[in-house]
């Protein structure tokens, strides 16, 4: 049994925090413990009633750093690492011209290996410990994701994408293939320690109508899967898939017709979505992922968080970074974004409610949040331990700072990796095992 009890200012979300002083909305202790014990949160709360449950566990002072949940990324790329930062493009132009060339590279599976080794390296610097992940089409590019992701014994959603058409033979399968590698992915690795498949079309676009059909097939056949692509993100792209499917009453439509929509569809970006497809969307109980730096960065338009949160039927909603669409790995510099862009939608974020949806906001919409997400107990100990004075200039707003919104907010707009001190992946200390190899 390895126990080990981590001392620090603990902070975790029971609920959506209504503004900057709604206390009630999440736990907090200023000396304040977390114990870890086989990789699952043993007791938390003030350190002194927890010490004295710990035994011999090994005690690690965090003080005075906060510890949360791990973060929780709902949507990246994991074959775009080496085209984050691709000049001057439009999204389907940015596929075509960048991305798509890019992810042939995939059927070498030593080349999908080190990527996703330095993928999860780059997440657990930035204090990410679940991710839901698109691989390539190839099918060893998601084995070697899994394969990583199991070894480091992180919680990880993923999929092999599934897409035949519009894009160059090197990323291409065909609807039986797509559906004979999903099927195999998901026999070897769902459920194997803490790895879930994820089925994933790509988007409208990249899947003939016989293969959203396998895509359908393949949700009916496996109904507690999740499910991800891509909808709403860009003018041309909607305009283009109502070519490609001139039946449909919208771009959402197309995902609803093949039985693509449910309470684990992740869509991506939702950007662009007419009252009738949000209603459908919120009707199905599925959900719309914000990703800022990547709406921003291709300039696909502004994600308007609150109008979907407070509609009479709401979004359920994740936030993420979209990397290679993204900018950054950090869900503190996602988050930064989110708040611009929610500022210019005419409404705000207040930073309670930022720190929820990064934890257990995303581990709701994600549907893992009995797994992750909160620091409460019997849960994985997957958790993040933040640093406000991590900089210079960090230091010395924070001799302006009194709340711990006001930390919290200063930590958003300010930090990134350098504020994560160390991440804990069931139970154990991931980011200073990381440096240390190094
Ligand atoms: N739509 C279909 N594929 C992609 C992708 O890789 N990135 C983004 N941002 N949008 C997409
Ligand atoms: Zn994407």
């Amino acid at each position: 049994m390895t126990t080990t009890l981590l001392r620090g200012r603990t902070l975790s979300f029971l609920r959506w925090p209504d503004s900057a002083d709604d206390h009630a909305s999440y736990a907090y202790e200023e000396d304040g413990a977390v114990l870890m014990r086989d990789g699952k949160i043993a007791a938390v709360g003030a350190y002194a009633e927890v010490a004295a449950q710990a035994g011999d566990a090994k005690i690690i002072d965090h003080r005075p750093h906060l510890v949360l949940p791990g973060f929780i990324d709902a949507h990246v790329h994991i074959p775009q690492m080496q085209i984050i930062a691709a000049y001057g493009a439009e999204l389907l132009e940015w596929l075509n011209k960048y991305t798509f060339p890019e992810e042939t590279r995939f059927i070498d599976a030593q080349h999908g290996r080190r990527i996703a080794r330095l993928f999860l390296d780059e997440m657990v610097r930035h204090g990410t410990t679940t991710v839901a992940a698109y691989c390539s089409v190839h099918k060893q590019s998601a084995e070697a994701f899994f394969a990583e992701s199991h070894e480091r014994n992180m919680l990880n959603i993923a999929g092999k994408v599934m897409m035949d058409r519009n894009a160059p033979d090197g990323v291409l399968d065909t609807p039986q293939t797509s559906y004979d590698d999903t099927k195999a992915l998901i026999t070897e690795w769902h459920g194997k320690g803490r790895q879930l498949y994820a089925i994933t079309p790509r988007f409208a676009i990249t899947s003939t109508p016989e293969q959203m059909e396998m895509a359908g097939q393949l949700a009916r056949e496996h109904p507690g899967l999740h499910i991800q692509t891509h909808l709403s993100e860009n003018h041309a792209e909607i305009a283009f898939t109502q070519e490609l499917y001139p039946w449909s009453r919208d771009y959402t439509d197309v995902y609803e017709h093949y039985g693509l929509l449910g309470q684990r569809t992740l869509l991506g970006h939702c950007i662009h979505l007419g009252e009738r497809e949000s209603d459908a969307i919120s009707e199905h109980g599925s959900i719309a992922v914000f990703c800022p730096t990547s709406n921003l960065f291709l300039g696909s338009g502004l994600f308007d968080y609150q109008r979907y949160r407070k509609r009479d039927k709401p979004l359920r909603i994740a936030t993420a970074t979209d990397v290679g669409g993204g900018t950054n790995y950090s869900m503190l510099r996602t988050m930064d974004e989110a708040y611009k862009v929610i500022a210019l939608n005419g409404e705000k974020l207040n930073p309670l409610a930022s720190y929820w949806q990064l934890t257990r906001g995303n581990a709701e919409s994600l549907s893992i949040a009995d797994k992750v997400g909160t620091l409460e107990v019997g849960t994985d100990a997957d958790i993040v331990v933040l640093d406000a004075r991590a900089t210079p200039g960090m230091r010395l707003r924070m001799e302006r700072t009194g709340t711990l919104a006001e930390e919290l907010f200063l930590l958003q707009t300010l930090g990134d990796d350098r504020a994560v001190v160390e991440v804990y992946v069931a139970g154990k200390a991931a980011k200073s095992t990381m440096d240390q190899a190094a």
